[in-house]
């Protein structure tokens, strides 16, 4: 591939990235899009932006560009709301990741051990019965759910809803999203937030030990929390919780399938820290996130100085940073034992470092390694289908017979 481009609306882009962001890191790994956003794809530029303070993560304040109208107008609408942790800069994201940080420590997330191998345990008896599994929707999504749900202490009658309103949500984070999907997306989180609201005022007359708890006492306990933040808190932690780490369940799996002498050293081994991160970095879900220069700021690149100006949108490529050969030997390759796979991306870097990535790997250590250690000879049956997304990239089905 010569001609580099970046444009999510190419359905080859979407299916197949990595060797668009091999092209893009070769010939221009600072890219300019049609619609004015700069486009980054090797390592250094990647982890230097996000570990910088010269650059918002509240998008909606002020960027200065938007890819279509719909976008344009829901930044402006967006602008004046409580936002979650994710977009927000210091001294208040400072604040409140301290508050949450809390509850998100990786002993708290390792007593939950126990009851994800019980999940994870029932799921694959049962599937051992039928000699079948549909990876996703019998593993992949309810483990993840079921375990934020008990951290909370969340009903769970209406997981097909959540689901629903989540996958919604996620969709509306593509840059593709078109209008009815903006909208589609609003409505969705006119339903869920009454939802949520009803659940915050039941558990605020009785609380528990739950992490719900601990989060309404940490904002009952002075001027930390507001009931808008603890909300915007909660549907991320749904949507970070079901969407991305379904996907690494999904994605891990496949891309073992794909590699049987890796898929033999998870049989005999089980997976360890090192490999999820090599798991991870083949194929995370989150494949890019943004920042934006509050002041001028240059790049080098091919004897080349780019100066970037304030206000500018600028996409770090998680996908094609962690594929960077200049710091990944034989990057497109799956090689469990990487000695430096921990220096992947696919959490982000910086303050907004994944505060999830204990659980998430806690997660996807007991699912998908008992997984191949339970059935060590699977077969993917019929062809294995991905989500028609860029952002949050995953498979959205994969059945598996297990003799
Ligand atoms: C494999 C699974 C996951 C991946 C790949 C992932 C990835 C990420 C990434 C890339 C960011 C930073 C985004 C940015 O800087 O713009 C992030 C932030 C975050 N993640 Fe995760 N995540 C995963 C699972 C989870 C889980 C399970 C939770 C919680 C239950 C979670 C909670 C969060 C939160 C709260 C933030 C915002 C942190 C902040 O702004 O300070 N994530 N995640």
């Amino acid at each position: 591939m010569s001609a580099p481009e970046f444009n999510p609306f190419n359905p080859e882009f979407r299916a197949h990235p990595y060797p668009f962001y091999d092209a893009l890191r070769t010939h221009e790994p600072v890219h300019t899009t049609e619609f004015g956003m700069v486009v980054l794809t090797r390592y250094d530029d990647v982890s230097t932006t996000l570990k910088s303070a010269d650059f918002s993560r509240d998008i909606d304040k002020y960027s200065t560009q938007a890819t279509t109208q719909a976008r344009q107008r829901r930044r402006e609408m967006q602008r004046e709301r409580t936002k979650s942790i994710l977009n927000l800069d210091p001294p208040d994201h400072t604040r409140l990741r301290r508050i949450v940080s809390k509850s998100f420590t990786p002993s708290a997330m390792e007593r939950l051990r126990g009851r994800i191998q019980q999940l994870v345990d029932t799921v694959l008896d049962a599937a051992h019965e039928r000699g079948s599994i549909e990876l996703i929707d019998d593993l992949a999504f309810p483990v993840p759910f079921q375990v934020i749900s008990d951290l909370l202490n969340m009903p769970t009658e209406r997981a097909d809803e959540m689901r629903e309103w989540s996958q919604i949500i996620t969709n509306s984070l593509e840059s593709t999203a078109t209008d009815e999907e903006l909208a589609q997306s609003d409505a969705a989180v006119a339903q869920l937030v009454p939802y949520l609201t009803s659940i915050i005022e039941e558990r605020r007359k009785n609380l528990g030990d739950d992490m719900l708890s601990s989060l309404i006492t940490a904002e009952e306990a002075g001027d930390k929390m507001t009931t808008d933040e603890l909300m915007a808190f909660l549907v991320l932690l749904y949507i970070a919780g079901h969407e991305t780490t379904v996907n690494l369940i999904g994605n891990s799996t496949l891309a073992l399938l794909r590699h049987p002498d890796q898929a033999a050293l998870v049989h005999q081994h089980g997976l360890n820290s090192q490999a999820i991160d090599e798991l991870l970095r083949f194929d995370g879900p989150v494949q890019h996130t943004v920042r934006i220069p509050l002041k001028p700021v240059r790049y080098e690149a091919h004897g080349n100085t780019f100066a970037i100006e304030p206000g500018t949108v600028v996409l770090t490529s998680l996908g094609a940073a962690n594929h960077d050969p200049a710091l990944f030997d034989a990057p497109h390759e799956l090689r469990l034992d990487r000695p430096n796979s921990h220096r992947h991306m696919a959490f982000a870097s910086g303050i907004h470092y994944c505060l999830g990535s204990a659980l998430a790997k806690l997660e996807v250590e007991v699912a998908v390694g008992t997984l191949f250690q339970r059935f060590p000879n699977m077969n993917i049956v019929g062809t294995p289908s991905w989500r028609d997304r860029l952002t949050i990239r995953g498979v959205n089905q994969l059945q598996l017979s297990l003799s």
